[in-house]
């Protein structure tokens, strides 16, 4: 039998969302209950690097192994992702029958992320993003970020965003079938090339409430959810596509710190209450109202997913009195990461 090992490597970037993805209205595709924004942070500082190979020598069953330990693979997300790029090499493959058989070899994957896993940092964002576009190129599939976008939806709803670089919308469609809940560009890294983002490790351990079960809970029993979903989102979006387009920090800020706000407002709403921030998370929010309060206009801003780790958004000539600042408060803590990251291009995200 043929024992070549067939390859290919890539790498996907962490993005953190400034209009936050909270609720499903179809769990099994990952299809989200309000479209999101997110902002694409630099691969220097985190990223996943995911090597796919197959080969007919291998093991029969798939696997997967990250950061040496091997991962389950019979999981419905894992899964999905699986099917829908076979299904794309096997088309591919029957439309020309030179090419070898990729699609029936068991594949085999190897992923590294350059920062603690599982620990509120949009991981499996990158994680799902980099498997996706490891494995087309693999089978060469002539996918663009967007078509890519579904698949990885599937992984991980936030894992879409991290197909592309800058700033990144995924809209959240009104299909049944998914085919257009996909994310696009709003813009690239080079149009604000000022912005800045720093993560304040809070606690490095692996998160309380994951967030496909705290999600639903949310959907499940909070009364504010409705309102945030039909009303607070998609104003939010409207305000940050324009901030973002017309390079306003002061409106992109604002609206960042007001979304965080309201997703954790439905968390605290859910039955029995999700609590991701915790008394450090708290300290953090006021330290960035009091540099705001000092500069006499905003400068920087706060967000948290489902964890208590906070990102800060700020613009590069603000780095001194904001990174000073936080440091100088809160600079005791074990994962203070005082170095600016700054935002991902293109290249090498939709390469
Ligand atoms: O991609 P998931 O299913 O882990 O959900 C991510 C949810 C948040 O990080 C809290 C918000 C977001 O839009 O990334």
């Amino acid at each position: 039998a043929d024992s070549t090992i067939y390859q290919a490597s890539t790498t996907a970037p962490v993005n953190i969302a400034v209009v936050k993805y909270w609720g499903k209205r179809d769990p099994k595709q990952n299809l989200p209950t309000n479209s999101s924004i997110s902002v694409t942070l630099s691969q220097k500082d985190l990223r996943t690097h995911t090597t796919a190979a197959c080969s007919a020598s291998f093991p029969k069953e798939d696997t997967l192994r990250l950061n040496s330990s091997p991962q389950d693979v019979s999981g419905a997300r894992t899964q999905a992702c699986f099917r829908e790029l076979r299904a794309l090499r096997s088309a591919v493959e029957a439309a020309d029958h030179s090419l070898p058989k990729l699609s029936t070899l068991p594949l085999r994957i190897v992923s590294e992320n350059n920062f603690p896993t599982a620990a509120g940092l949009a991981s499996s964002a990158a994680g799902f993003a980099a498997l996706v576009r490891a494995i087309a190129n693999l089978y060469e599939l002539p996918s663009s970020p967007t078509e890519l976008s579904k698949i990885a939806r599937q992984g991980s709803g936030s894992a879409c965003r991290s197909l592309f670089g800058g700033y990144v919308a995924w809209q959240m469609g009104s299909k049944n079938d998914g085919s257009d809940s996909v994310a696009v560009e709003v813009a690239p890294a080079s149009h604000w090339p000022t912005m800045r983002a720093l993560i304040l490790v809070v606690s490095a351990e692996k998160k309380g409430v994951s967030s496909t079960s705290g999600m639903q809970i949310t959907v499940a029993t909070s009364k504010l959810f409705k309102q945030r979903a039909e009303v607070v989102v998609p104003e939010h979006m409207e305000l940050m596509e324009k901030a973002i387009l017309s390079k306003d920090f002061e409106s992109f800020a604002t609206v960042t710190m007001m979304d965080s706000n309201s997703f954790h407002a439905t968390c605290a709403d859910t039955f029995p209450p999700i609590f991701y921030l915790n008394d450090v998370s708290k300290a953090a929010i006021r330290v960035v109202e009091d540099i705001n309060k000092k500069a006499g206009k905003i400068i920087a801003a706060y967000t948290f997913d489902a964890g208590p780790n906070a990102v800060i958004y700020f613009e590069e000539e603000n780095l001194d009195v904001v990174a000073g600042t936080l440091k100088a408060i809160l600079g005791e803590l074990d994962g203070w990461q005082g170095n600016q990251i700054k935002v991902q291009g293109t290249e090498g995200v939709d390469d």
